[in-house]
């Protein structure tokens, strides 16, 4: 049994493979937090020691006991405004203005079968997936607290969210409600965040956390934002990629959200994550819930590739859709950076049809085909095929494509608005606008108010006719600005702090709407790059393009941050011309197909100008990538440079340990240079591996202690693959 309960003691243990997540409610009904790390099977409150620190208050009924106080104790769910001076986990104003809330516990339920969070993505689980709810209640204000937890236990993740319920006879604001809390009483600690900007996402910074500070991580531009991912890791200061503790903290949400990290006057350590509150109000009326989304959590004390591997496989099972978890994925060529806005339809046969020659499988029109869009700024919303440029209609030209051989992809941004558009011009209130104030634009365009039905079924009824007209297989949904003026017409002066997490809501609505009418089609993320690549958009979109940046030495740093949280198979890469659009660097061609493969793989250049050498390369490139495919999407991938080095390497090792694909790009080369020396990792230590390249037979031991010496490399940004294949047992 993963979860025990023990009744008595009112405590409350959920076990995964390795981990304990343990809580308690204490005599005074305070649910306290006592654990989660490995397990111990032991009640873990024996460490929760009580102190009168000053001007930490006490509770009523507890009266003399000045060294009980919920600001010194590790809370599960925290409080505000009733003496628990740390960051609150909700914060309310009641009908009278008061703006308390004092949580205690109400009684428990266990789970079996796993539901989405309403509204909401969410894990997917099965029938058998058990769970928790624990029922927390404001006894003034009649606000309850559900707080669920699900156990994925393969994978070691509990999932937690939180409903809350105003069963109370008037109406209750509610100003923050985080999905996760959690205290960490003893010891230093730091913090992994994933920082970045346009074209440089997700890149990892670590950071101490200041005694009697907060560090705060959050997104308050409508989604979850190149800028930091609604992803955070808690670890020991000696915690490396191969050993240490460590606690992930992942919020499934795309829209605006906050991750705070404290420490308090005796150096606890307080995290929260949620939707941020900055903005945020949500009107509880008597009878209703509000649900926050689901934080995936996950801990480690094997280190952070470990950690990164739990939620790579989470990711896999259990948020990205069945139908495209182990499907082969066609290598794309996407047309934005061979042809930007200028194509018409011979253009892209020409694209298609030298496409073909190198082995590419499918062609991506990007943006530009709708409308009277010749570039940036027009005809977002309207769309309908613009035949006078093409030459043909949408059906005419994915059927020749097809009859070339290849699958056919579209890219639509169908959240946004340009002013200069039908649709603008018919409806100009469905922009996301603010009364008599000129709104901010960018890129040219407006945020649709997705929140209102009548949008969503708009863009459902556009998209759909696209998809049932034109044989379209791929569908690549770009979202291009953040939301600013975010007032909505639809809801009342009192309920405008809804609209941008009602935004979300209205957009996860419309992707539930289409995954589910054309299951067939998979949809790609992408939010100018990187910039919504969050367990949210995975849950309907498989894969998301990972940046606008497709400089292969730049995709590095990117997609090592990313591979903190996210596997490979999710993040879209592509080899891309040189010298590069974004950087102006060279990069020779290998050094690029080896870092495309570290993800989706497929191009963004035209074909037709590659010179014949290069064509042979792109050729070997693709059937490289077949036959690794599998041991790419589908094995346990390994983080192998661990400091600051002239080089970039990393690893993908089969299921069952017999096989292994190292890659290496060296970043700096220099004159009578060091050897790099590579120590794998995820090996079996007792079996033998050949090296493909060299004939050489090690022991799994050997590559994993002694590692792998390269030789002096010469040029810029030199490549070394190398393929490990286990000997048979004799
Ligand atoms: C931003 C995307 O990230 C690019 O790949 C491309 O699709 C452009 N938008 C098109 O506007």
């Amino acid at each position: 049994m993963s979860i025990r309960i023990d009744e008595k003691e009112r405590l409350f243990s959920l076990e995964t493979v390795h981990t304990l997540y343990q809580m308690k409610a204490d005599e005074n009904g305070v649910l306290l937090h006592t654990w989660y790390g490995l397990k111990t099977g032991t009640d873990m409150s024996y460490r929760i020691r009580t102190v009168n620190r000053g001007f930490s208050g006490n509770p009523y009924e507890m009266q003399t006991r000045f060294d009980y106080s919920l600001d010194t104790l590790p809370q599960e769910y925290s409080t505000d405004g009733v003496g628990d001076y740390r960051p609150s986990a909700v914060q309310v104003t009641l009908a009278n203005g008061s703006r308390s809330a004092d949580w205690r516990y109400a009684g428990y339920r266990l789970l079996k079968g796993k539901e989405k969070p309403q509204g909401l993505p969410g894990l997917r689980g099965n029938a058998e997936t058990e769970g928790l709810e624990i029922k927390l209640e404001d006894r003034v204000s009649g606000l309850n607290a559900f707080l669920t937890y699900w156990l994925f236990e393969a994978q070691d993740v509990i999932v937690r969210s939180v409903r809350l319920e105003n069963s109370g006879d008037e109406a209750i604001r509610i100003r923050k409600a985080a999905s996760v809390c959690m205290d960490f009483p003893y010891g230093t600690k730091e913090v992994i965040h994933f920082h970045g900007r346009h074209a440089m996402e997700r890149v990892a910074e670590r950071a101490g956390i200041p005694q009697g500070g907060r560090l705060a991580f959050e997104s308050r531009r409508g989604m979850s934002s190149h800028q930091s991912n609604p992803y955070i890791i808690l670890c020991d200061p000696d915690t490396t990629e191969r050993q240490g503790q460590c606690w992930g903290f992942m919020l499934m949400y795309s829209g605006n959200h906050l991750e705070e990290v404290s420490a308090d006057q005796a150096g606890s350590v307080r995290v929260i994550s949620g939707i941020h509150p900055e903005g945020f109000e949500w009107m509880l009326e008597p009878g209703k819930s509000f649900q926050t989304p689901e934080a995936i959590l996950s801990f480690s004390a094997e280190g952070l590739n470990a950690l990164s591997r739990n939620y790579h496989r989470v990711i896999r099972e259990e948020v990205i859709s069945p139908r495209w978890r182990d499907a082969k994925k066609p290598v794309l060529v996407n047309s934005w950076e061979a042809t930007y806005f200028d194509f018409n339809a011979e253009k892209l046969l020409c694209l298609a049809r030298s496409a073909k020659e190198l082995g590419m499988e499918m062609l991506v029109l990007d943006d530009g085909w709708f409308g009277k869009r010749d570039d940036d700024s027009t005809s977002l919303g309207d769309w309908v095929c613009n035949e006078a440029k093409l030459g043909c209609s949408l059906k005419e030209l994915s059927e020749r494509i097809h009859a070339e051989g290849l699958k056919f992809g579209l890219w639509v941004e169908p959240e946004m608005i340009s002013p200069d558009s039908d649709l603008y011009r018919e409806h100009p209130d469905w922009a996301l606008t603010e009364p008599e104030r000129l709104p901010m634009i960018s890129r040219r365009q407006l945020v649709l108010d997705m929140g209102r039905e009548e949008i969503q079924d708009y863009l459902f009824g556009r998209i759909s006719a696209i998809l049932r007209d034109a044989r379209v297989e791929y569908i690549k949904w770009d979202c291009n600005r953040s939301i600013a003026n975010c007032w909505s017409l639809a809801l009342p002066e009192d309920r405008q702090g809804e609209a941008a997490h009602r935004f979300m809501l209205g957009t996860y609505r419309l992707l539930e709407r289409l995954t589910e009418a054309f299951p067939e089609v998979m949809i790609e993320g992408c939010s100018g790059g990187g910039g919504r690549f969050d367990a949210g958009m995975l849950y309907y979109c498989p894969q998301i393009w990972c940046s606008d940046n497709t400089d292969a030495i730049e995709r590095l740093e990117i997609q090592r941050g990313t591979s903190y949280g996210y596997p490979v198979c999710t993040m879209g890469a592509h080899v891309s011309a040189c010298p590069n659009h974004q950087t102006g660097r060279n990069v020779p061609l290998e050094t690029r197909g080896i870092v495309a493969q570290a993800g989706t793989f497929g191009y963004e250049l035209n074909p037709e100008k590659l010179t014949e050498a290069e064509k042979e390369t792109v050729k070997k490139q693709i059937e490289t990538f077949h036959r690794f495919e599998t041991l790419i999407e589908g094995g346990d991938y390994y983080r192998l440079d661990e400091s600051e080095t002239d080089y970039t390497a990393w690893m993908f090792v089969s299921p069952k340990k017999d096989e292994a694909l190292l890659s290496l790009v060296t970043t700096h080369v220099r004159a009578n240079g060091m050897f790099p020396l590579v120590r794998l990792q995820g090996l079996d230590p007792d079996r033998i591996y050949r090296r493909e390249d060299t004939g050489e037979e090690l022991t799994g031991a050997a590559l994993m202690q002694g590692g792998i010496s390269f030789p002096q490399m010469t040029g810029d940004y030199p490549c070394e693959q190398v393929y490990l294949l286990a000997m048979k047992n004799e």
